[in-house]
């Protein structure tokens, strides 16, 4: 493989922008754009193409909804390479979508806050981003004005997820006992991420009867979110999507100061934070796993397993001193051991733990990424340079993948990645990394 990676991530970044200003996750398998792919590309192009992270901002938030929710997969233009398209979807189901941009009808982690603060870091020319950022920040404070009006039925301060696609770690272990509870009809349709990508390395034809099912239910009352929260068989506070939240709260509460004025949003964004951020740690914690774990609202138990979203509220600043000691410990028994790259996204202690399939046991980049940073925050360097060091190593070995096997024995037999390959995210975060 080349040897400058820079100049290969930024040309994967420039090839899979497209004409329409957004950028496609990675040909073939993901030909649209999706909400939380979009802003960590943002991130990476914010370091060479300042024009170009705006523009995948913008075409974002232009498809935002009228109830401010912003949608999880924008479909641009038509394509027959990926299932299901927005004919199975049918967001227009919903009195307030976008008739101007055909989406699905849920949505993904609130990366845009922390996003755009970024940016303005990132930024020689600030005057210019902070004049972005201005005419923008309404559109994502608007986001987050929906998830607590419409997500958070019991006003804990947490929202949740009515999908495991809405979740981003979409075939992960936790769900399976979800699976459990439901008898979806088995589906008759065309898989087309299989014919891009080993079936072996992605979700079962009974896991995506579940994933068509759960939108059917939606779908059947109009996308309505209180619909939804009383009837969909996947309602899940997610600590992962929680912790983008109040990462996000926390940046445009920065930026709002200084941009100046908009006082009442600033209260009102600092009054869900300090909900979110008391309940999380109440109920989302989990003492005997020393590690924070989703809680399953429609079954009400939690749903006990240490997956690498158990570490993310480090990258919100969520863990007191000591909860951090204890959740990196749990990580690094589990997850951090000498044959091991960090950071596998599912415990690879338990049974259910697969190195090779999708969000069963890989590693992801974005999830590194964020760990990196949450790390750094509470002062453990040495860890940090080590979820960096290995991310660069795996991204130097095979390219810039979607996902990669965590096993380090793995690559003595192959050197390979898994899932898309040329993947934007894994190209843009890598540009952040090395210029961290
Ligand atoms: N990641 C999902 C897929 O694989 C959709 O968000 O299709």
């Amino acid at each position: 493989m080349a040897t400058d990676l820079k100049k290969e991530a930024q040309d994967i970044l420039n090839d899979n922008f497209q004409a329409g200003g957004y950028t496609i996750p990675c040909k073939g398998l993901y030909p649209f754009q999706w909400k939380w792919d979009s802003g960590f590309i943002a991130l990476g192009f914010a370091h060479y193409d300042m024009e170009k992270a705006k523009a995948e901002m913008k075409t974002l938030l232009d498809a935002q909804w009228s109830n401010g929710f912003i949608p999880h997969i924008v479909f641009h233009q038509k394509s027959d390479s990926y299932f299901p398209g927005p004919d199975f979807h049918q967001a227009e189901l919903h009195p307030l979508s976008n008739k101007q941009y055909p989406s699905t009808g849920m949505t993904q982690p609130p990366v845009l806050g922390f996003t755009l603060e970024k940016m303005y870091k990132i930024a020689k020319d600030k005057t210019d981003v902070l004049h972005f950022i201005k005419e923008n920040i309404g559109r994502v404070y608007d986001n987050h004005n929906y998830f607590y009006k419409n997500r958070d039925p019991k006003n804990e301060g947490l929202v949740y997820i009515y999908h495991n696609w809405e979740s981003g770690t979409d075939n992960s272990p936790l769900w399976d006992d979800i699976w459990e509870t439901m008898n979806p009809p088995e589906y008759t349709f065309e898989r087309r991420d299989t014919t891009h990508v080993d079936a072996s390395q992605r979700p079962s034809k009974r896991e995506y009867d579940h994933y068509l099912h759960i939108i059917d239910i939606a779908k059947e009352h109009n996308y309505d979110d209180a619909k939804i929260a009383e009837l969909s068989p996947f309602l899940v506070q997610d600590p992962l999507f929680n912790a983008m939240l109040i990462k996000s709260n926390e940046a445009l509460i920065d930026l709002y100061k200084i941009i100046g004025g908009n006082e009442d949003k600033v209260a009102q964004l600092e009054q869900w934070q300090a909900k979110s951020m008391a309940s999380f740690n109440e109920k989302l914690y989990d003492n005997e796993l020393g590690a924070y774990i989703h809680y399953d609202l429609r079954n009400e138990r939690p749903i006990q397993f240490v997956s690498s979203s158990s570490f993310s509220p480090l990258f919100a600043g969520i863990p007191t001193k000591e909860q951090a000691a204890t959740i990196i410990k749990t990580m690094m028994d589990k997850f951090g051991g000498d044959d091991m790259y960090l950071c596998a996204s599912f415990d690879p202690t338990h049974e259910r733990f697969n190195p090779k399939k999708y969000w069963r046991g890989p590693v992801w980049i974005n999830l590194n990424w964020m760990l990196y940073y949450g790390l750094l925050d509470y002062g453990y360097d040495d860890i940090a340079a080590r979820v960096k060091s290995d991310s660069i190593e795996l991204l130097s070995k095979v390219g810039f993948y979607e996902y990669f096997n965590p096993m380090k024995a793995a690559y003595e037999v192959e050197q390979k990645g898994y899932g898309g390959g040329n993947f934007s995210w894994s190209a843009a975060l890598y540009l952040d990394l090395i210029n961290n």
